[in-house]
Parts: structure tokens; C-alpha cells; sequence
């Protein structure tokens, strides 16, 4: 599997890739454990500040409360079935950087390892947990991203339940329709 190298990139431009609502793979580690688990269900809620749905009772969501932080990974197209995978069973049962044959690789801030073959990693530490009886939100502050500067815009994968996948591709501008005061560059 191709691993990225990756480039520390400015935190309040992470929306460039998590704002489309790519599936992410979320790492965590705590306790001498580490885990994975595959996302969906995120949303930007700031320049630096990505909403999150961990559901209780998951290995991961075990890490990420005890640790208070995770590092969001985000996959191609190439990692789809691994994606899959590693989203349709439980870390309680093993590691699944082996059972997957991911490589982890130290992050700057954070305890939990960046997957190198993931084309970006944001590292995070928790702001806000929400435990209730309807939905388990995790409110995470992104304080370190590294980013491969090729390809700048990699094709992402987005589900739409079902097991159905929508692939990024065409991009169009309408940067001449925005007050200037709305763009970043
Ligand atoms: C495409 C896809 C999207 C998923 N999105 C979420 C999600 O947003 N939140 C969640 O709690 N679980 C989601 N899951 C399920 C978790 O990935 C799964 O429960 C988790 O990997 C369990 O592993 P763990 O016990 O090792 O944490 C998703 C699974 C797939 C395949």
C-alpha cells in the first residue's frame, strides 16, 4: 500500500478536506492499546473544530474518552475495502493497524499514531464530550495537520448508507461569485 509524505499544514485549513464529509479512519490510542475506526458521521464546526459521532460501547470510543484525543486519517479511493473492513468489526478482537497491515507513524502533539498510508492526518484533542441516551458527540480541536502536497485534491470516498460510496471528482469554482472578505487566498 502507498504511504503519503506528509507536510505540516495550517490547522484553520483543514475544512479544505473535511468539509465534503469524506469517511475518515479515526485513530486512538490509550492504555497501551490503539485502535481504528472508520467514519462517517463528522462535521466542521469552526476553523479547527470538527463535531464527531462515536458510538459507546466501541473500542474506539473506549480510547477516545479515556485518552481525550484521536488523530482524524483521511483515505483514497485505494483504501476503500480497507475502509470497510476495518469499520465492520471491533479492536477489542486485535490491532487493527496489523490485522489491516496499516503503518502507524508518531504524531507531534497527540498519543495517537497517524496512518501513513492516509493522504492527511489531523491530530486532535478533545474539547467537549456529549454522552446521552440518543447520540455520543465527541467535539475535537484539530492542534497539528499534516497534509501530502500531491495530490491536492485526492479523490475521496463519502457514504450514503447501504453500503454505497460516492467518489469525489469534478471540481468547479465560482470564486468570482464570493465577496473577497469569504475567500481564504
Ligand atoms: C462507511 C462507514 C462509516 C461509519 N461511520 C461511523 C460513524 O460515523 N460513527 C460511528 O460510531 N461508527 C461508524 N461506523 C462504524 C464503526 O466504524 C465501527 O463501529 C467501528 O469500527 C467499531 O470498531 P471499534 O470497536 O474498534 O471502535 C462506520 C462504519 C462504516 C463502514
Amino acid at each position: 500500500m502507498k504511504r503519503y509524505r506528509k507536510h505540516d499544514f495550517p490547522t484553520n485549513q483543514v475544512r479544505r478536506f473535511l468539509e465534503p464529509g469524506p469517511v475518515v479512519l479515526v485513530s486512538t490510542a490509550w492504555n497501551g492499546e490503539r485502535g481504528i475506526m472508520t467514519m462517517g458521521w463528522h462535521m466542521m464546526l469552526g476553523w479547527n473544530l470538527v463535531g464527531a459521532y462515536i458510538t459507546a460501547g466501541t473500542h474506539s470510543h473506549r480510547l477516545a474518552r479515556g485518552s481525550g484525543e484521536c488523530v482524524i486519517n483521511l483515505p483514497t479511493l485505494d483504501l476503500l475495502d480497507t475502509a470497510v473492513g476495518i469499520g465492520n468489526c471491533s479492536g477489542s478482537d486485535g490491532d487493527k493497524f496489523d490485522r489491516f497491515g496499516l503503518s502507524a507513524s508518531p504524531a507531534a502533539r497527540v498519543r495517537a499514531p497517524l496512518i501513513a498510508e492516509c493522504h492527511s492526518s489531523f491530530e486532535c484533542v478533545l474539547r467537549e464530550a456529549h454522552d446521552n441516551a440518543d447520540y455520543d458527540l465527541f467535539v475535537w480541536e484539530v492542534v497539528q495537520a499534516h497534509v501530502a502536497p500531491v495530490p491536492k485534491r485526492p479523490r475521496t470516498v463519502h457514504y450514503r448508507g447501504n453500503g454505497e460510496f460516492m467518489v469525489s471528482g469534478k471540481e468547479v469554482s465560482r470564486r468570482r461569485l464570493f465577496r473577497p472578505e469569504m475567500l481564504e487566498e
